[in-house]
């Protein structure tokens, strides 16, 4: 079930087990909804293709694939996708595993709208770097991608730097182990994106949506694949 999904709190404490995932379903469906209506669906016609990179338990692609002609949905875990495969199918809807080194199976400049939420934070540069590489394969000529982002100064959060710099074991460990979590300097994540041969981002904060998720008031790039 995704557990990371499904977080015990206040407001579920007393509930049954089953109580408590139908609600913390509940929870999810609604708030990835309004995250496509909010963030996406104005970019998203009849006729698009859309790529959801790094879609977790798929909560977010369901809700796009009623609005475009298909999503492709993309995880780099086996587990993630089984789980989406379930919980979150559609006609339009298709699961795909990315591959070593990043590769995902589709064709060259097949994608009209990429968005990727929670997932950049998880990788290094050279990560994203090659993320970058592999959308920008994918991407049709002005097809748009849409990318969240943490950066620099939200609260709790290290650059990528800081994290490799915490030489306690403790820190090696978790920057081996644990579920790394890196902010951005919006400098450093622009570069990139240039350098992958994307248009210069417009970044906004994602303060639209009006509901206390993992998102609100963090930062969204968008940019584009120049026209040939
Ligand atoms: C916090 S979840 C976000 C899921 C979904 N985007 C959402 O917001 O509901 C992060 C997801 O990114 C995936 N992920 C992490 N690194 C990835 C990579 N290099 N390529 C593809 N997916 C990746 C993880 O497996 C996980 O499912």
């Amino acid at each position: 079930m995704s557990p990371h999904y499904f977080y015990r709190n206040e407001s579920n404490q007393g509930l049954s087990r089953r109580e408590f995932l139908e609600s913390e379903w509940s929870r999810n469906v609604a708030s990835r909804q309004i995250l496509i209506d909010c963030l996406v669906k104005k970019y998203v016609g009849p006729d698009s293709a859309v790529l959801d990179f790094g879609c977790g338990p798929g909560f977010l692609a369901a809700a796009a694939s009623k609005y475009a002609k298909s999503v492709i949905a993309c995880d780099i875990s086996d587990g993630v996708l089984a789980c989406a495969s379930i919980l979150n199918s559609a006609p339009n809807l298709r699961y795909v595993r990315v591959g070593q080194q990043g590769a995902i199976d589709l064709p060259a400049e097949s994608i009209d709208v990429v968005y990727s939420f929670a997932v950049i934070q998880h990788v290094d540069d050279a990560v994203f770097t090659s993320i970058l590489a592999e959308l920008h394969r994918l991407a049709k000529p002005d097809a748009v991608v849409i990318c969240h982002i943490v950066l620099q100064g939200a609260a709790n959060w290290k650059l990528e730097a800081e994290w490799k710099s915490d030489m306690s074991l403790k820190g090696r460990a978790k920057l081996r182990l644990g579920l790394n979590c890196f902010a951005r300097v919006a400098e450093d994540a622009t570069r990139l994106i240039t350098r992958a041969g994307f248009s210069a981002p417009d970044i906004s904060k994602a303060s639209c949506l009006g509901i206390q998720d993992d998102i609100e008031g963090q930062h969204l790039f968008l940019f584009r694949k120049p026209r040939k």
